[in-house]
């Protein structure tokens, strides 16, 4: 197991660029299989979940190549349709390849995919959503398989949860099937607007994405594009969240659209200075965290649930008491038993955290539970003075590239152990 040794107390100052989006390029990789010729991504992050979606679809039969952030998929000789048991264990999120292999191939088989760290991870949305386009499921021994002899047909299908995933795979799935789809109740993350956007590009029909209603009319064939992977907004809070517990400032570059409203209101709250200009974004901390009351994790454009860990870590060296209440996942805070071992004066409550501030966080050792909350110890880290031990990196680096060294560059002390 790989670990983070973090020397804190030393104030982040300088300038990076922000890394392709994770949740971006994920379904991008999927949506390559759709597309006739040579896809190529620019900006695609080195992420072990992007390399496991790389070796998903070389397994398919794709011939894929991945140097310097340019991602390289040709589709043409792809020929199966199943994705095995422990290439879904290795990334949960493949679900987000059923879509794709169903309008590609008409079949998919796939692994009922395990919880994971932060939660059970149903994907009963994503049943109900296929079926409704025509498909056939049949579950045994924990692998489903879906066919549709005869073709998928446009639906109209209204989800009860705005789901990320579970929208994507909608799309995916219906920009070739017979007729008009209309998804109600749609996700309207940025992801969902650049996943429609490159589906366009290569020649869907898809109108109203990062809207509640999305209209999909299908299309014969989808032509393979080049398309430049958003930035990676919920990486970019991190980074801020590192400048702001160590009273430091940065500017993050590569910024292409705002963050959401209520993470930067929170900033502010905690009285840091934020400015943004084109495609570059600064923020200055304040000598004290100010008090960061209530953070309420909401579906976009609310508080992402992906930043909330990010700001337990402000709130635990704040002045006064913060509330988190986490209402997309079910078991989104094994950090904070993590937290407390570094001397943060905080209590979990089902989906509520409650968090006093406390003058200053202590080194410890502590373990990373999942890719979010290790992160956010990593932040922990640079802010408690001595040294800090996170253990279980592999969970960071499914989603951070080059962590340690962008940290570096703003000064972090930071050296990864095998
Ligand atoms: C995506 O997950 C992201 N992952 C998550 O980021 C992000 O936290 C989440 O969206 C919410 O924004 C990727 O894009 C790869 P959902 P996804 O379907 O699609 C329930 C990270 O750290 N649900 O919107 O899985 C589900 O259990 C990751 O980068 C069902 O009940 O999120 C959850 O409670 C973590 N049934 C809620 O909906 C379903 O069929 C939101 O899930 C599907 C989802």
């Amino acid at each position: 197991m790989a670990s983070f040794v973090i020397e804190g107390g030393r104030k982040l100052e300088g300038e990076i660029k922000i890394q392709g989006s994770k949740n971006g390029s994920l379904p991008l990789l999927s949506a390559s299989l759709l597309a006739e010729g040579k896809t190529l991504l620019y900006g695609c992050p080195d992420l072990s979940d992007v390399r496991a979606a790389l070796n998903i679809l070389t397994y398919l039969g794709c011939e894929t190549a991945f140097d310097k952030g340019v991602a390289v998929i040709d589709c043409s000789n792809a020929k199966r349709s199943n994705i095995p048991d422990d290439m879904m264990q290795e990334m949960r999120s493949s679900v987000v390849f059923l879509g794709a292999l169903l309008g590609r191939f008409g079949r998919a088989e796939i692994s009922a995919p395990g919880g994971c760290e932060i939660g059970l991870r149903p994907i009963d949305l994503h049943l109900d959503a296929m079926k409704a386009l025509g498909a056939q499921v049949v579950e045994s021994g924990g692998r489903i398989v879906f066919t549709c002899p005869d073709g998928l047909k446009g639906a109209r299908i209204s989800l009860s949860f705005p789901s990320v995933g579970t929208t994507e795979n909608i799309l995916l799935a219906a920009c070739t099937a017979k007729g008009e789809t209309v998804i109600i109740n749609a996700a309207r993350e940025p992801e969902i607007t650049e996943l429609a956007e490159f589906l366009n590009d290569c020649g869907a029909n898809i109108k109203g994405a990062g809207e509640s209603v999305i209209t999909v009319n299908g299309v014969e064939r989808l032509n393979a594009v080049e398309h430049t992977v958003y930035p990676d907004r919920i990486a970019a809070v991190t980074y801020m969240a590192a400048a702001a517990v160590t009273r430091g400032n940065i500017l993050l570059h590569g910024m292409n659209h705002e963050l959401p409203m209520p993470v930067l209101e929170n900033f502010e709250k905690a009285g840091c200075n934020l400015a943004a200009d084109g495609d570059r974004i600064y923020i200055k901390a304040p000598k004290q965290l100010g008090r960061i009351p209530l953070i309420r994790t909401m579906p976009y454009p609310g508080f992402p649930t992906d930043s909330q860990a990010d700001f337990a870590v402000m709130a635990a060296i704040s002045v006064g008491t913060g509330i988190i209440v986490e209402n997309i996942f079910e078991n989104r805070f094994k950090y904070i038993a993590e937290l407390i071992k570094m001397g943060a004066c905080a209590r979990t409550e089902g989906r509520v955290a409650v968090i006093e501030g406390v003058k200053e966080l202590n080194s410890a050792n502590v373990m990373s539970p999942d890719l979010r909350g290790g992160s956010a110890l990593v932040v922990a880290g640079l802010c408690a003075k001595g040294k800090t031990t996170v253990e279980n990196i592999e969970h960071i680096d499914r989603g951070y590239e080059n962590f340690e060294n962008q940290l570096k560059v703003l000064g972090a002390k930071i050296t990864r152990r095998d």
